[in-house]
């Protein structure tokens, strides 16, 4: 019965030079496959639109495998089984998986040729599958070890987030707050940046392009800082190696600012503060994390449960409408976490 369903997946037909364009990407139909021994069809209901595709656009940079053209994209994305010849899933079972751009995926519990490892997820109505592409996965255990582990958030820590109105640093804002620190936070206008002071808790805020970032953290902390999240690089990472006091650390999760460079830009001009202040810059792939989403997921879920973290969501409506959203999302043009609903309610 699978072989007569036909699914739409989105695949990368040129690399972007500079900012993605939509006809960078074609959206194709696909007959979808018979199923083999082990394996399940899942009707995918939500995807990931995550800035880090962007570098694998590049092709292969020693980062992650690059997207191969004219090959569906990937990225994490929920949805429900629909059709499955192994025990591990049944239909109607809800899991997490990285075969998103496509409605439809085959996926397996251990990962094998062309199928995807799958992670059954607990859903209900307090807690819609899409979150477990939102606070409660990848994006919110990167903004909790970021800042416990590979920070070493101490007690006093002054905290400074940059992107803190987008999926992974409206998170770090809230937990670094949860935990009693002073935080700052830098977005890409006034409204997001009123919204990290006022809706997510910030202690300060700024919107980075009304001047100077040196500037502009240097009056919102006027003190210093003690901890760095990075998600941007570029001018905020400079800003904030002038601004850490001693012994400060920099949590170095992303560097948006330069994903569109074909050729990666210099380092900061003021990387000796480094030495001078006795500061550890460390950086650090959530994917090596995982033996801490246990214990995460259960304090995000309180959290989420009494009110302690809010989160905002962009949405766009239609697989069609991802290649759209993605190039969005670079532009920073949403809020919160981007997502792809990909059927209809
Ligand atoms: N290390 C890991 O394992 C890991 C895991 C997940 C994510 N990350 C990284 O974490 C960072 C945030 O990811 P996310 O998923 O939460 O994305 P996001 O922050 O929701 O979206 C990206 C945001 O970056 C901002 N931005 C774009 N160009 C910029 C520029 N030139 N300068 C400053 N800000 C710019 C935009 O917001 P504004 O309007 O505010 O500019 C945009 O909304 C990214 O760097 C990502 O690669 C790392």
């Amino acid at each position: 019965m699978a072989a007569a369903r036909v699914g739409r997946e989105v695949h990368l037909v040129r690399r972007p030079d500079g900012a993605p364009r939509p006809d960078d990407f074609r959206l194709v139909d696909v007959k979808l496959p018979e199923l083999a021994d082990g394996e399940a069809l899942v009707r995918n209901t939500w995807m990931s639109l995550d800035p880090a595709m962007r570098i694998r656009m590049h092709g292969d940079t020693g980062y992650m495998p690059g997207f191969a053209l004219d090959r569906p994209l990937d990225g994490m994305a929920v949805g429900d089984v629909v059709a499955s010849r192994t025990p591990a899933f049944a239909p109607g079972d809800a899991v997490l998986h990285p075969f998103g751009w496509r409605e439809y995926a085959v996926v397996r519990a251990g990962a094998s040729g062309r199928a995807a490892k799958a992670a059954r997820i607990e859903t209900d109505a307090a807690t819609p599958a899409r979150w477990y592409l939102g606070p409660l996965g990848r994006v919110g255990l990167t903004a909790y070890v970021g800042l416990i582990d590979v920070g070493e958030l101490r007690a006093g820590d002054v905290v400074f987030v940059s992107g803190a109105a987008g999926a992974v640093g409206g998170l770090a804002v809230q937990i670094a707050k949860l935990r009693g620190h002073t935080v700052v936070g830098s977005a890409g206008s006034a409204e997001k940046a009123a919204y990290v002071r006022d809706e997510l808790g910030a202690d300060a805020s700024f919107c980075y392009r009304d001047g100077q970032v040196c500037e502009l953290l240097a009056a919102a902390a006027p003190d210093g800082i003690d901890l760095y999240f990075d998600n941007v690089g570029g001018d905020h990472l400079e800003a904030a190696l002038d601004l850490l006091r001693p012994r400060g650390r920099i949590a170095m999760c992303g560097a948006v600012a330069t994903y569109n460079a074909a050729t990666p830009p210099p380092g900061p001009p003021n990387l000796f503060n480094a030495i001078a202040k006795g500061l550890t810059l460390r950086g650090f792939l959530v994917h090596a994390y995982e033996g801490r989403m246990p214990e995460f997921r259960r304090e995000m879920r309180a959290w989420l449960a009494d009110g302690g973290v809010r989160h905002r969501e962009t949405v766009a409506e239609g697989i069609e409408r991802a290649p759209a959203a993605f190039i969005a999302l670079l532009r920073g043009e949403g809020t919160g976490k981007a997502l792809v609903k990909l059927q209809p309610s």
